[in-house]
C-alpha cells in the first residue's frame, strides 16, 4: 500500500532515505490495521507511535539542518508545517490509549498519509530546486 516510488524523490539521498523509512512506518500502520490475528493491539500500536514520534523528530531536525545549511528560502513555511505535525504526534498520548486502539490507528493512517504524500510532493520536492 505505502512504497516510495521514483514521483516522491527530491534527489538529495539523505532526505530521500529517511522518507524510505517514514513509508516503511505506514506501511506497517496498514499491515496492522488489516492484521485480524491480533486480539490486542494496544502493544503494537504504543510501539508504533513510539517509533513514529522519534522518527519524525529526527526527519525534521535533519531536513531542517538541511535546509539551513543551503539557506534555503521557503524554510519558514517548512519550520511551520513541521512543527505542527509535532504538534499533532504530541497530543497522543501513549499511555493513555487502551480498547481505542483501532480509532488512534486510522488516526496515525491519516496523519501520515497527509504528512507523508502532501508534504513531501508539496513541500520537500522543492528543496532541491
Ligand atoms: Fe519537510
Ligand atoms: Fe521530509
Amino acid at each position: 500500500m505505502y512504497e516510495m516510488k521514483d514521483e516522491y524523490l527530491t534527489g538529495i539521498k539523505m532526505i530521500d532515505d529517511e522518507h524510505r523509512k517514514l513509508f516503511e512506518i505506514a506501511e506497517e500502520t496498514y499491515q496492522l490495521k488489516n492484521n485480524e490475528f491480533i486480539p490486542d493491539k494496544y502493544d503494537n500500536v504504543k510501539h508504533l507511535l513510539h517509533n513514529l514520534k522519534e522518527y519524525t523528530i529526527k526527519h525534521f531536525e535533519d531536513e531542517e539542518e538541511y535546509m539551513e545549511s543551503i539557506n534555503y528560502k521557503r524554510m519558514f513555511t517548512q519550520k511551520v508545517e513541521h512543527q505542527e505535525f509535532r504538534d499533532k504526534l504530541d497530543a497522543y498520548d501513549i499511555d493513555g490509549i487502551d480498547e481505542n486502539t483501532e480509532y488512534v490507528i486510522d488516526d496515525i493512517i491519516e496523519f501520515l498519509t497527509k504528512w507523508l504524500i502532501e508534504h513531501i510532493l508539496e513541500n520537500d520536492m522543492l528543496i532541491a530546486e
